[in-house]
């Protein structure tokens, strides 16, 4: 399973980084405002940072919303960085834009998926990532987990190769459980992942042997 963080917080990606476990970096439009982003020269010179921070995958979102507009800016954030990833939004032109973008070798993250029909279609496009929401599926009492199932065994069903980006991760059992699932990849907040280190016997075991250590030396 691939981890990815879905920040654009150049400190939480260096921390993910350091960890040694990073695959990768997943940004949108409210992730980059929210760190005070703005600006398209802004916008892209912070992707590049980002790509020098990680090895991996860097997703990359547009803004159009048609074909042509998608194109554009998606060959624009391409050409930025071998490690870019064009994000396209999970609507009719989005699903062009992923096919023509697979045709030219140039990998695709379909976001905004919250039904297994839009991830068979994404899939039919030949997009790199399909993106389900599984969080934001919760919060509107919709199982988002069961959404990851369901892409699951029809991508198995068909040998697709689209890998299943499980997105919107909210914590840490959300990471587990798409772990279990068979999720390709999560992306969610760094504290999700730092979340599988805790455990309590983990803090007391150590303390013990720290002490035992300490009365023989
Ligand atoms: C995915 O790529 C999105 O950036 C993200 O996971 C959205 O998560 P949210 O529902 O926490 O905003």
């Amino acid at each position: 399973m691939k981890f990815f963080v879905d920040t654009a917080n150049l400190n939480q990606i260096r921390e993910a980084q350091d960890l040694g476990v990073l695959d990768g970096v997943t940004t949108n439009p409210s992730l980059m405002a929210k760190e005070g982003i703005t600006g398209k020269e802004n916008i892209l010179n912070h992707y590049k940072a980002i790509c020098e921070i990680v090895d991996g995958d860097v997703s990359a979102e547009v803004i159009a919303t048609d074909f042509e507009g998608m194109v554009r800016e998606g060959e624009e954030l391409a050409a930025l960085n071998a490690q870019i990833v064009v994000k396209l939004p999970m609507i009719k032109d989005g699903i062009k834009a992923a096919k023509y973008f697979n045709d030219k070798g140039i990998k695709t993250n379909v976001t905004l998926v919250f039904s297994a029909g839009q991830a068979l279609l994404a899939a039919k496009a030949g997009a790199t990532y399909v993106s389900p929401f599984i969080g934001r599926l919760d919060d509107i009492s919709t199982d988002g987990l069961n959404l990851i199932a369901e892409i699951r065994e029809i991508y198995d069903n068909y040998g697709f190769e689209t890998q299943i980006l499980a997105a919107s991760i909210r914590h840490t059992m959300h990471v587990l459980n798409c772990a279990k699932i068979g999720a390709d990849v999560m992306t969610g907040p760094l504290s999700s992942i730092l979340g599988l280190l805790k455990h309590p016997l983990t803090d007391i075991g150590l303390e013990k042997f720290l002490a035992d250590y300490k009365k023989g030396n």
